[in-house]
């Protein structure tokens, strides 16, 4: 496993939409355990394959009940309101104010190609949101309600 480079706000890779992942290949695999590394390292609660440069839709996410692996997301339901602090592995030293569904329901494929779901609400359903959002090229940083504030503690950003 190898810590990989997060990339920042304003590379072009972040603005871009992700491609589905066909097969799970040894090199994806290596990615998975990379992308799982490198979030830990980086105190975040989640982080997608864009973040990293690759252009596909996987993200990891842990908010604190082990780490979940998503391959090809997608939300299939969301609902209710929750508003609250969110920040970004990209925009390090920051944080918003930002509304989401405060429960959702995801499916996704895990590394064997299993269909899965996954229910979360509170920070789970916020990371959830957040990460997907990064597969097709949108940051939080559009949804925020007032002005960006710096944090000098990293362990809420997603
Ligand atoms: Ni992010």
């Amino acid at each position: 496993m190898a810590l990989r480079e997060i990339r920042l706000q304003g590379d072009p890779v972040l603005e871009k939409k992700c491609r589905p992942i066909t097969e799970v290949t040894p090199r994806i695999i290596d990615l998975i355990n990379d992308m799982i590394e490198t979030m830990y390292e980086a105190n975040g609660v989640g982080l997608a394959a864009p973040q990293v440069g690759i252009l596909k839709r996987l993200v990891v996410i842990d908010v604190g009940e082990g780490p979940i692996v998503m391959i090809n997301p997608t939300i299939i339901l969301a609902e209710g309101e929750q508003t609250g602090s969110e920040g970004c592995l990209s925009v390090p030293g920051k944080a918003g104010q930002v509304t989401r569904p405060n429960h959702v329901i995801a499916r996704f494929y895990d590394e064997e190609m299993n269909e899965c779901e996954v229910e979360g609400t509170e920070l789970l359903a916020r990371a959830i949101c957040h990460e997907l959002d990064h597969l097709d090229g949108h940051m939080y940083l559009e949804k925020v309600e007032g002005k960006l504030y710096d944090v000098n503690y990293d362990a809420d950003e997603e």
